[in-house]
């Protein structure tokens, strides 16, 4: 298998995590017989301090040439001057516009050895295993905008044809799980959640064999504190599913230890971990690159189709959490290298040569 894959590493820790992903993908594809090349390029803070802009467009054609994209993260203190009109993060939502990724996938589960680092207690944990499905191109990410001395408008819509798309995607992947779909929006207020809770019941009614209900997002966000093993899948609008899943994630002891995958109709995806550039900690060698390791299982699973790679990789990272093997966030002491070599150990002789 040959595949060509567009890294951008972006800000703050980002590029520290995104050569960590790289570390393994690499380590996968020799194992595997696999021919697999990587191009960097540029996007964000480090972009706009090149360039001028977020998202040059050398960047957007790199990546639209690619099989896949990783990326570190956006962002940080030098380019977050309230007053400013161009920042780092309009990168980040511009790619995800031309690409197309409406899915975005953040699938979570609690590993037993990082329970102590959860904030809920232990019999709280077991049994996680969430799937949220989080709409990734539209609402109020992408509406009109709007500033006055004294006001501002950020305009949330959502088109039947933009929230049939991510539920209908939400769907075939419940029905590859437990067949729950929870679908979460604010339909007692707004207008857009009320259109997004008629399309999803609609839709959703295609899919007899699953059991959809649905959440308002104030209650969902206490739901996921007091009965998280009762969801599977979790279907959101952009907003919402971006600020649930960071509640989520430090379920499961560190915001550090979150993948995303993010697809359109086509194979090409997307592939970050959740958290963001952490400045208060880039530089510094410590940045937990589990997320953006897991990051890169998701990418040879949606976008290769390397269903065993990807397996072999999530059990490097599950026997490396067994050891202790961890980064400060998680109580460890070991350097973000360290980790990365602890996954790389792990991983030797589980990827096999294709026949
Ligand atoms: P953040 O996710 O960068 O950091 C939040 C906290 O989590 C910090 O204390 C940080 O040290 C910690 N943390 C995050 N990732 C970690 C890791 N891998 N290992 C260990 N600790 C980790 O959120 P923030 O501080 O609110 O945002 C900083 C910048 O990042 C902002 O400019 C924001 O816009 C941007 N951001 C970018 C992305 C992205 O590129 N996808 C995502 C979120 C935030
Ligand atoms: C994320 C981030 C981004 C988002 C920002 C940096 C634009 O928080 O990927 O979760 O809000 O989508
Ligand atoms: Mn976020």
């Amino acid at each position: 298998m040959r595949a060509h894959i567009a890294v951008l590493p972006g800000d703050g820790i980002g590029p520290e995590v995104s050569a960590a992903a790289v570390a393994v993908l690499r380590e996968v594809a020799t194992q595997a017989g696999h021919v697999v090349e990587f191009s960097e390029h540029h996007i964000g803070g480090i972009a706009m301090d090149e360039t001028g802009e977020p998202l040059p467009q050398a960047t957007i054609d790199a990546c639209l040439a690619s099989d896949a994209v990783l990326l570190g993260a956006v962002g940080g203190p030098k380019w977050s001057d309230p007053q400013a009109t161009v920042r780092p993060e309009q990168g980040l939502l511009a790619l995800r516009a031309k690409l197309g990724v409406y899915a975005n996938l953040r699938p979570l589960r609690v590993h037993p050895r990082l329970a102590a680092h959860s904030p809920l207690k232990p019999e709280n944990l077991a049994g996680i295993d969430l799937l949220f499905v989080r709409e990734l191109t539209g609402g109020a990410y992408f509406g009109r905008k709007q500033r006055e001395d004294d006001a501002a408008i950020d305009e949330c819509r959502y088109t039947v044809g933009e929230v049939e798309r991510v539920v209908r995607r939400a769907c075939g992947l419940a029905r590859r799980r437990r067949r729950r779909l929870t679908s979460v929006d604010k339909a007692n207020v707004l207008e857009t959640s009320r259109l997004w809770r008629a399309t999803t019941t609609r839709v959703a009614g295609e899919y007899s064999d699953i059991a959809l209900e649905h959440q308002l997002v104030d209650s969902m966000a206490m739901l996921l504190l007091t009965r998280p093993s009762a969801y599977d899948v979790i279907v959101t609008e952009n907003l919402f599913g971006d600020i649930l899943t960071d509640e989520a994630a430090a379920l499961a002891g560190s915001l550090g230890v979150s993948p995303s995958a993010s697809l359109g109709d086509g194979p090409r995806g997307l592939y970050e971990p959740i958290h963001g550039s952490a400045p208060d900690i880039a530089g510094q060698g410590v940045a937990n690159p589990i997320g953006a390791i897991l990051s890169a299982a998701l990418l040879l699973r949606h976008s290769l189709g390397l269903d065993a790679e990807a397996d072999a990789l999530e059990a490097a990272v599950d026997a490396v959490f067994e050891h202790d093997e961890l980064t400060r966030d998680l109580g460890g002491k070991a350097s973000t290298q360290q980790v990365t070599a602890a996954v790389l150990s792990r991983l030797a002789g589980k990827c096999r040569v294709a026949a």
